[in-house]
């Protein structure tokens, strides 16, 4: 069998992971809000309308951040109508997903909802269809504590405590023709700089992330960033990254490898960023904020077949993916190739979060359930928080149409202090052979292996169902460690957790 060498050496610490690389994203399209998240009248529902089996899975994730109101949503949107006694909020066509917008839900349901399942809002604001006035009166109701006209309005509508959100996004995907109020470089740049610096001075704390390109095939890529930051630069912490990886050509072995794209379009925009920093001279440095990724293409063709047939209606089941055991590699892949950047990456959002391309999947009548690409997120999302740790993978290389030559292995290592831990997670990319690894870990001491997890299945199509979660993360087993030597086996197509635990502090 072949063999792959891992080093780790727990003294080679990379760089800290900002717990919001494990972020979300919920957008009013389909039923993520309405028969998501929400759903007065459902058996589970609470006092307020919301799922309590939704908030019970989402909760597994342990997700820090959620994006909201949108995407492509929030360049229509109108917040003053989701906000004020529900019966009075007005039914609006949303452009951006052909549906109609009940605005049941608005920014203080969605910052109750956020508490309940323990998390926190990125908020985007709308510069599609409006601007620097609209943004300003947002940012004056959600985090100004009383005596303005808007925060009045917040304390009248029941929430007295400002809901004190921190990050923002200035506008969204607006390189992008689609966009309502798509915008040239030029033109967005100027108004998120005057959006900016005039939302900073209602809330001098908050942190801010402008639109970069929509993903990495757009043809002003990666020339928007440069010519926004060269404008946005000071006014902004953050710059976005959007991307959404397919395999409609069936091209399995290069869709496993999607983590080298995602590598490669990471390195470009921080290199965009570093360029504009030496440009100005400036010692800031710029983070990205990566508030859109996921896997996405097997309902493309069904809704826009179905938006072009169906009347305009209330949450449409639209972007209901049904994810397979092999589209969940790739999400295990991308996470872990987040996480290894996060020395640039500050945040990062699946997108989405439930129904709409989501790990969690809800029917209207029945229950909640978790889709395939469920298990790698949460598993991520537990066992690999803290910092990162250097890995040195010697591993046998395969050929992809795509990305040309590629490591069979990925391999990310984290170490969390406060749990006295280290995580070594083993990606094997090859779809046609087992590796044997051995793991060399220096520099931590006595070390046990305290967990093993493997997600496997000998079917790349497999999916789950209500009721049928058969694609799950399962317990290892015949790894063998001793003396900081471990020896287990990577099977073909899988995705593997070892947890140590340190007999002293790390
Ligand atoms: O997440 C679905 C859509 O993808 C978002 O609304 C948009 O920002 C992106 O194009």
């Amino acid at each position: 069998m072949e063999r792959a060498r891992i080093i780790i050496d727990c003294d080679y610490v990379k760089s800290e992971i900002d717990d919001r690389v494990f972020g979300s994203f919920i957008e009013h399209l389909g039923r993520a809000v309405y028969e998501g998240i929400y759903q007065p009248g459902h058996p589970t529902a609470d006092r307020y309308g919301f799922r309590e089996d939704v908030a019970e899975l989402v909760r597994g994730l342990d997700i820090p951040i959620i994006r909201y109101p949108g995407g492509n949503f929030v360049s229509g949107y109108r917040w003053e109508d989701g906000i004020g006694p529900v019966e009075k909020r007005p039914r609006r066509l949303d452009l951006a997903w052909r549906s109609v917008e009940t605005n049941e839900v608005g920014v203080g349901e969605f910052c109750r909802w956020l508490r309940k399942v323990g998390s926190s809002a990125m908020m985007s604001v709308n510069l599609g269809t409006r601007g620097l006035a609209e943004a300003c009166n947002l940012v004056d109701y959600c985090n100004i504590s009383g005596g303005t006209e808007y925060s009045e309005m917040r304390i009248s509508n029941g929430d007295r405590e400002p809901y004190g959100i921190r990050t923002w996004c200035l506008g969204n995907e607006m390189d992008g023709p689609w966009q309502i109020g798509h915008k040239t470089a030029y033109e967005y740049a100027r108004l998120a700089e005057e959006t900016a610096k005039a939302m900073r001075q209602i809330d001098p704390g908050i942190e801010l992330v402008s639109c970069g390109s929509s993903n990495s095939e757009m043809p002003t890529y990666p020339e928007w960033e440069a010519e926004t930051l060269d404008r946005l630069y000071d006014y902004v912490d953050c710059i976005s990254m959007h991307q959404y990886y397919d395999n409609k050509d069936g091209d399995d072995e290069s869709f496993l490898a999607s983590g080298v794209k995602m590598d490669s379009f990471i390195r470009t925009v921080a290199a965009t960023c570093d360029h504009i920093m030496a440009k100005h001279r400036s010692k800031k440095r710029m983070f990205i904020s990566f508030d859109e990724w996921n896997v996405w293409y097997h309902s493309v063709a069904r809704d826009d077949e179905f938006m072009a047939t169906h009347p305009w209606q209330v949450a449409p089941p639209l972007l209901e993916d049904r994810y397979t055991f092999l589209d969940a590699l790739v999400v295990a892949s991308a996470l872990m190739t987040i996480i290894d950047h996060s020395d640039r990456v500050r945040i990062a959002c699946l997108a989405q979060l439930v129904n709409v391309i989501a790990p969690i999947m809800t029917s209207r009548d029945g229950g909640a359930w978790r889709q395939t690409t469920y298990y790698p997120f949460e598993t991520l999302s537990k066992y690999g928080r803290g910092r990162t740790v250097e890995a040195v993978v010697s591993s046998p290389t395969h050929n992809t149409r795509k990305y040309g030559e590629v490591s069979d292995i990925q391999a990310l290592v984290t170490r969390n202090d406060r749990e006295g831990t280290l995580s070594l997670f083993v990606l094997n990319r090859s779809l046609g052979r087992d590796i044997d690894i051995t793991a060399e870990i220096r520099g931590a001491g006595d070390l046990s292996l305290k967990d093993y997890q493997v997600f496997a299945s000998g079917d790349l199509g497999a999916v789950n169902g209500e009721g049928d979660e058969r694609v799950r993360m399962e317990k290892g087993c015949g790894a063998k460690f001793a003396d900081g030597r471990l020896e287990a086996k990577a099977g073909r197509a899988s995705f593997s957790m070892f947890l140590f635990s340190a007999q002293r502090e790390l």
